[in-house]
């Protein structure tokens, strides 16, 4: 029987979390969990196993239940396997009124997942969350860093889909340079 590599983050990743380390003292490292679980996510595939939870507690030197307890809390962690894309559809109050669950009707007729699972072709997993904070332009779906917003109409749907099934991952970016896109995207848009 072929024994089974250990779980290992890229140079690439490694790197990034070391840097992110800096921004803390030591006896502090767990504060940079929810950054580095986003790589993790970024780094395997979209999701983050028990076993990748189990190497961010190791790299942060913390208890793999310090790592469940935070990766389960918060709906931008995938605990499971998930489709290329990951359309998070905000349904709260403000996106309703503008037309969300219309919005997910469609998206589920068009992509042919259901809320909460994956499209036959493995590329769009419907996700349901609460406010984006992007209420002013409601509705609002959020993939990885990117905000698509305004899906009010058919041709703005079927253009936000056309531009996922064309994308190419981007290899990880600093989490500092994903934050300062959004912003910057935001800006643009207003
Ligand atoms: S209610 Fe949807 S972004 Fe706030």
């Amino acid at each position: 029987m072929t024994a089974t590599a250990p779980l290992q983050f890229s140079l690439a990743a490694q790197a990034e979390i070391k840097r992110l380390l800096t921004h803390y003292p030591p006896e502090r490292s767990k504060s940079a969990l929810l950054p580095i679980l986003h790589i993790a996510q970024a780094e395997f595939g979209g999701w983050i196993s028990s076993e990748v939870q189990d190497l961010v507690a190791e790299t942060l030197g913390i208890k793999p239940i310090e790592v469940y307890e935070v990766s389960s809390f918060y709906t931008m962690y995938n605990l499971k396997l998930v489709g290329k894309h990951v359309l998070e559809i905000c349904r709260t109050g403000p996106c309703m009124l503008r037309g969300s669950d219309e919005l997910t009707e469609q998206l589920e007729r068009i992509t042919g997942a259901k809320v909460g699972g994956t499209s036959p072709d493995g590329n769009f997993t419907l996700k349901e969350v609460e406010c984006l904070a992007a209420c002013g332009f409601a509705p609002v779906v959020q993939v990885r860093e990117k905000y698509y917003e305004q899906l009010n109409t058919p041709e703005a749907v079927d253009a936000m889909l056309d531009e996922l099934r064309n994308l190419v991952h981007r290899p990880i970016l600093s989490w500092e340079e994903n934050g300062l896109q959004n912003s910057l995207q935001t800006a643009a848009s207003v």
